[in-house]
């Protein structure tokens, strides 16, 4: 079976800085991988990079078979139809209701008309738990997690193959974050996606998870199944998920 990704070599620098230097990662179809690794590793720049917001140095990347690091305009396109993305601090536009935050790509990438995209947002904002009421209103009137809630509605919206959660849960109550990790799963079901979602919740990790990614100095060092996390004898893995300031990784001499 055709992987949905499948990630080669990838190598990223910003000038002098080295942040990826050959990562390899393989997601099958309806699968959710979790990615862990501390902060300033990386993270957010390789799914930024999956996702084609930012290029590569160097490297491949292949959706359901296709090459996509050097891809054009059109074809871009395309493939980011396929692709559902909630930003690190969830980004919504303050300027817009939260209906046409959620649904800003229904109207601008897939042509979809006004009232159209309106109803498709109502039925993706009370799928995430929010009322009907919540649709009129602008992203400063909502509290932390309705926002967190409305930026998985937008994420959701336009039915992706694909969807990348950076860090949904970060600042949630340990209940709301809760809420928000039964969403990502029930809805990810309910479309069939595959999912790559960054989390430093272990908790999270272990709802939302089936195949877990440590990223370290650049490269996944394990990946496996999230069953097998807590016994992996690795011990890069095992002082980050125990949240141990001693260990071989090392934050201070850095
Ligand atoms: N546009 C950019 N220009 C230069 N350096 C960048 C750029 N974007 C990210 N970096 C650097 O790449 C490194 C990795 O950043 P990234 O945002 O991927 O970290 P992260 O693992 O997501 O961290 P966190 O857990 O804190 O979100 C950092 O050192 C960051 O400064
Ligand atoms: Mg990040």
């Amino acid at each position: 079976m055709t992987p949905k990704l499948l990630v080669k070599n990838l190598v990223k620098n910003f000038g002098e800085k080295k942040v990826l230097s050959g990562v390899d990662l393989q997601v099958n179809k309806g699968e959710s991988v979790v990615i862990l690794g501390g902060s300033g590793s990386g993270k957010s720049v390789l799914i930024k990079i999956i996702a084609t917001l930012i290029s590569s140095t160097s490297g491949s990347i292949q959706v359901d078979g296709k090459e996509i690091a050097n891809i054009g305009s059109r074809d871009r396109d395309k493939l980011m139809e396929k692709f559902g993305f909630l930003f690190q601090g969830g980004a919504l536009f303050d300027s817009l209701p939260i209906w046409e935050n959620v649904a800003f790509r229904l109207i601008h990438q897939a042509k979809i008309n006004k009232k159209d995209a309106r109803e498709i947002a109502i039925q993706k904002l009370k799928a995430v738990g929010l009322s009907e009421k919540t649709a009129d209103l602008f992203p400063s009137e909502l509290s932390g997690g309705m926002q967190k809630r409305a930026s998985l509605a937008r994420a959701i919206a336009v039915n992706p193959e694909i969807i990348f959660f950076d860090e949904p849960t970060t600042g949630l109550d340990p209940i709301m974050a809760d809420v928000i990790n039964n969403l990502i799963v029930a809805n990810s079901k309910q479309l069939g996606a595959t999912t790559i979602t960054i989390t430093h919740d272990m908790q999270s990790a272990r709802k939302i998870a089936d195949k877990i990614a440590m990223l370290f100095e650049g490269r996944i060092i394990w990946f496996g199944d999230v069953k097998d996390m807590y016994s992996s004898g690795n011990a890069y893995l095992d002082q980050f998920i125990h949240g141990r300031a001693e260990g071989p990784i090392n934050f201070l001499n850095k």
